[in-house]
């Protein structure tokens, strides 16, 4: 079984994050997905609209997604993939050449992000309505 493990916020959940979910479980046969926690957003500089618990929620009702473990820090990764015995780290190319660390311990792809959709862009989109 071919695992694959992918991380983000997925706030307000849209087509973009669909789609990269869709294409991540579509290199393997398991999705996990790391959840970043509020506290993490925080460390980040995101305040998400949607708490964590249903940010996990949402994630746990896509057909896509196998597992949803939550992110607290940016050096869990490694160990993550050690954990659950990944085969492949899947993230969107807006954080490309970030994780290349990574291809030490699994495979590391980058996919392309959808064009013109964000979680910022909704936010303030719906401003000026
Ligand atoms: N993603 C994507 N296409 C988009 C938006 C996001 O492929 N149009 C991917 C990201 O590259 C990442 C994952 O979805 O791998 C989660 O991204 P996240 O940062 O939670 O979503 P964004 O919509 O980019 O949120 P923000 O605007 O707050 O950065």
């Amino acid at each position: 079984m071919k695992k694959i493990i992918t991380y983000g916020t997925f706030d307000l959940l849209h087509y973009g994050h669909i789609d990269l979910l869709k294409r991540a479980k579509d290199i393997g046969d398991y999705l996990i997905v790391g959840l970043s926690s509020d506290e993490f957003n925080e460390i980040k500089g995101k305040k998400s609209y949607f708490k964590y618990e249903e940010r996990k929620c949402l994630l746990e009702a896509i057909r896509y997604v196998d597992l949803v473990i939550t992110e607290e820090n940016w050096d869990q990764k490694r160990e993550d993939i050690t954990k659950y015995q990944i085969d492949c780290f899947v993230i969107g190319n807006d954080w490309v050449g970030e994780f290349d660390e990574l291809s030490e311990v699994c495979e590391v792809i980058y996919l392309e992000r959808t064009p013109e959709i964000s979680t910022t862009k909704i936010k303030s989109d719906i401003k000026s309505i």
